[in-house]
């Protein structure tokens, strides 16, 4: 399916099916001494892994639901104090899309279903397919508000062209094009890096020049000045390509950095230089909220990937081990390769959040400028996976660069 039927389909919300009968009325909002929404206590990230290959489940052990009386129109919900159940006259709430269009149907988003519905002039509609559901609630996912207002995303590895630059920008541009705020990808190499011949650049400013001219940064207009805009609406800030350049970008370099782009963007996602011990990689780790693991589907990659954590670990970045998604990338399907990537998966399963496989893709492999349209269906629908996972984490508070702790010396 191209980028712009999942976008349409993004946007397409199930129409109910018609009604037999006049629908009750929306439930009231719970009494105010009812179980809180959320729990208050966050149960750590290994215990919040989430499916990724079907839909969330509904818990099994949740408690058993007492027997309530249905909600009459004008009458509040079971809950209610007995002297408050008294006629309340319907409020502009009442007044749903639901119960003023039941007739309205959104068209199939795509194949054989929408051939149908479109056959008949809209008098048949089959169900979604449990494609489409699962996109739909990727979306929703990737959609989750950002807490704190500022998120920032590490793509990682210890070993070189695995795909981090790639991954970092089908990450970036999937949740650019969902999303209705903003969203960043910052080149973190020391020296030059390749995040910007995946953009057509707009600018030849760099991260280096955003650097020297914070202090006149005051509105969105200034920061856009330096970065370079995809279709997808990610914005790209370049590393240096001076090769006159000999001071590498430092951890304080990117601190500062990172404390203009916080006002300005919900979503940072910074392409890390390859290995953990170069100049600005202390900052980058400190800062960041989550990270992305890239790996590649060998058993080399697959070691070092491995050792990648092991160091996180022994350096008191467990949190960032135990929140990680590793990709797997250009995974090939038809792949002679001898390597178990069950296997694979279930170890990094066990460490991290979260695996994803990304597929080896023609359109990546030229290593040009990344379109989501011209990806195969299978890789937006891994990236699609990648995003919601990444966003699962948006709920968790970012750290401001104020608050954050001095950087674990590396070693
Ligand atoms: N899913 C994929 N399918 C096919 N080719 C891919 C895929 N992902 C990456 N590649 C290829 O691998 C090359 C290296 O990818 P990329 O530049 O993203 O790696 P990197 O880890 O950022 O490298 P470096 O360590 O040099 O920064 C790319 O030029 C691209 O051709
Ligand atoms: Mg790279």
């Amino acid at each position: 399916m191209p980028w712009s039927e999942v976008r349409a389909a993004a946007d397409y919300e199930a129409a109910p099916e018609p009604l037999a009968a006049a629908p009750a009325l929306p439930a009231q909002p719970p009494h105010p001494q009812s179980r809180p929404a959320q729990p208050l206590h966050q149960p750590p990230w290994h215990q919040q892994r989430l499916e990724t290959q079907s839909p969330p489940q509904a818990p099994s052990a949740r408690p058993q639901a007492q027997p309530q009386p249905q909600p009459q129109p004008g009458w509040r919900a079971a809950e209610a104090e007995p002297d408050e159940l008294a006629y309340r006259p319907p409020t502009s709430e009442s007044l749903t899309s639901d119960l003023l269009l039941p007739g309205k149907r959104a068209t199939p988003d795509g194949g054989w279903r929408r051939a149908v519905y479109r056959a008949t002039g809209g008098l048949v509609r089959v169900g979604e397919s449990s494609a489409s559901v699962r996109r739909r609630d990727l979306v929703s996912r990737i959609r989750t508000p950002v807490a704190g207002g500022h998120h920032r995303v590490a793509v990682l590895s210890l070993k070189g062209g695995v795909g981090k630059t790639t991954a970092a920008v089908g990450l970036g541009a999937t949740l650019a094009s969902l999303r209705g705020d903003r969203v960043i990808a910052v080149d973190g190499n020391p020296d030059r890096g390749t995040l910007s011949d995946k953009v057509h650049l707009q600018t030849r400013a760099t991260i280096r020049d955003l650097l020297n001219e914070r202090a006149l940064v005051a509105r969105y207009a200034d920061v856009r000045a330096f970065t370079s805009q995809a279709p997808s609406r990610l914005e790209i800030l370049a590393s240096d390509r001076d090769p006159g350049v000999s001071v590498a970008f430092s951890a304080d370099d990117y601190r500062a950095v990172a404390s203009v782009l916080e006002h300005y963007y919900s979503v940072c996602i910074t392409d890390c230089g390859t290995g953990l011990l170069h100049s600005a990689m202390a900052g980058i780790l400190e800062l960041a909220d989550q990270i992305v693991l890239v790996s590649s589907p060998s058993v080399d990659g697959a070691r070092s990937a491995s050792a990648t954590l092991d160091w996180l670990d022994a350096h008191s970045y467990g949190d960032l081990v135990r929140g990680a998604v590793v990709v797997l990338s250009a995974v090939r399907p038809r792949s002679r390769s001898g390597v178990d990537l069950d296997r694979l998966e279930q170890h990094f399963a066990a460490r991290c959040r979260a695996v994803v496989r990304v597929p080896y893709d023609t359109h990546l492999e030229e290593g040009a400028e990344f379109e989501l349209d011209y990806l195969d269906t299978s890789t937006a629908e891994a990236y699609l996976t990648l995003a919601a996972l990444v966003a699962d984490g948006f709920t968790r508070p970012g750290r401001p660069v104020a608050d954050a702790a001095p950087g674990v010396p590396l070693a």
